[in-house]
């Protein structure tokens, strides 16, 4: 089939392609037995998110108490127009921890992107997104890519299709310790190139009260959200915590000004992973997450240090959410 044949079938029906770059399974259990056999016991909380997780994540996002999702959403409604404008039609919109998709379906139908990259470690929330965004945006050329953000990615080429613009949305660069964050944002510098742009959805620092019930909801789905890893780990890595016997305790520190959660243990106890026996003090914890909140200014420092230019901040009506607009500096520092 020639070239302009086969453009202009694309631009009737897009395509759905799926890529996979560096998710093996092996690092789970590499990760989840370091992180245990640590003084301070933790788990990155990347590994939340299986389909169980993924689905208790979206709960979570409807929550009364979890205003960052509300809030995100509102003030990408509210500036749709003025972010359109920023990230320019046309782009590759590439985006880190896509999960269900639902903010990007406001950008796409803003932005008319050549072709739209989610990226999720999740391959049950990547694979739900994708067809959905199919059925919504049946022209669109989706790249899916299951992979983990944490190390250097391998994404398709598309050259030719325009501008690079990073969506990461949903403040799960809070995830991050703040070098952790710098160093996920110089490396998309680079990704995006020198013509490129950023959108980052940032959780800003608040009443602690806000923050506190946010992450301690009165229906317990942020708890199930948290002991779903024990059952993970049961399930994947031969392990058989009692997931009764641990209970989710997360709570602001405002030192660093994050929130932090774990899984406390409520007794005295050994936990096996496979051949591995792990030993719990009564009241010890496995650190399984932390949620940096920054100022508008403290994100824009942390955004210069790694090459962007901090062009525009759009806000929600209380001030609870904050989307960055970043554009790369020619030379990085
Ligand atoms: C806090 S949720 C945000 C989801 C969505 N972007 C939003 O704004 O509602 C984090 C998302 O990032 C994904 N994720 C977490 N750590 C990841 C990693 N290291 N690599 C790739 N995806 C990751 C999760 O599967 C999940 O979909």
């Amino acid at each position: 089939m020639d070239r302009a044949r086969a453009g202009r079938l694309a631009a009737v029906a897009g395509r759905v392609e799926f890529s996979e770059s560096f998710v093996p399974a092996d690092r789970f259990r590499e990760d989840v037995i370091a992180g245990l056999a640590a003084p301070r016991k933790s788990i990155p909380p990347k590994y939340f998110y299986d389909a169980r997780g993924s689905r208790l994540f979206e709960a979570i996002c409807r929550l009364e108490e979890y205003y960052p999702t509300r809030s995100e959403l509102a003030l990408t409604r509210a500036h749709l127009g003025a972010i359109a404008r920023f990230a320019g039609r046309g782009a590759v919109l590439i985006e880190y921890g896509s999960g269900a998709s639902v903010k990007s379906r406001l950008l796409i139908g803003a932005l008319a992107p050549s072709a739209y990259l989610p990226i999720d470690i999740s391959l049950d929330a990547l694979r739900g997104a994708a067809a959905a965004l199919r059925r919504r945006f049946p022209r669109l050329d989706i790249h899916a890519v299951h992979g983990d953000f944490s190390r250097p990615l391998k994404i398709p080429a598309l050259p030719g299709r325009g501008r690079r613009v990073v969506y990461f949305p949903g403040s799960t660069i809070g995830n991050l310790t703040p070098r952790e964050a710098q160093a996920f944002l110089r490396r998309t510098r680079a990704q995006v190139g020198s013509r490129g742009a950023m959108l980052v959805g940032v959780d800003l620092k608040k009443d602690a009260g806000v923050l506190h019930a946010a992450y301690n909801d009165a229906k317990g789905v942020t708890a199930a959200f948290n002991l779903n890893l024990l059952a993970r780990i049961n399930r994947e890595l031969g392990g058989d915590f009692r997931p009764r016997r641990f209970a989710h305790y997360a709570f602001y520190n405002p030192g660093p000004g994050r929130i932090e959660m774990h899984l406390v243990s409520l007794e005295r106890q050994q936990v096996r992973i496979g051949r591995r026996r792990f030993e719990f003090e009564a009241g010890e914890t496995i650190h399984t997450e932390n949620s940096y909140k920054y100022s508008v200014e403290g994100f824009q420092r942390l955004a210069r240090r790694a090459g962007f230019r901090a062009e525009r901040v759009w806000q929600d009506a209380r001030g609870h959410f904050a989307l960055h607009g970043l554009t790369a500096l020619e030379a990085v520092a």
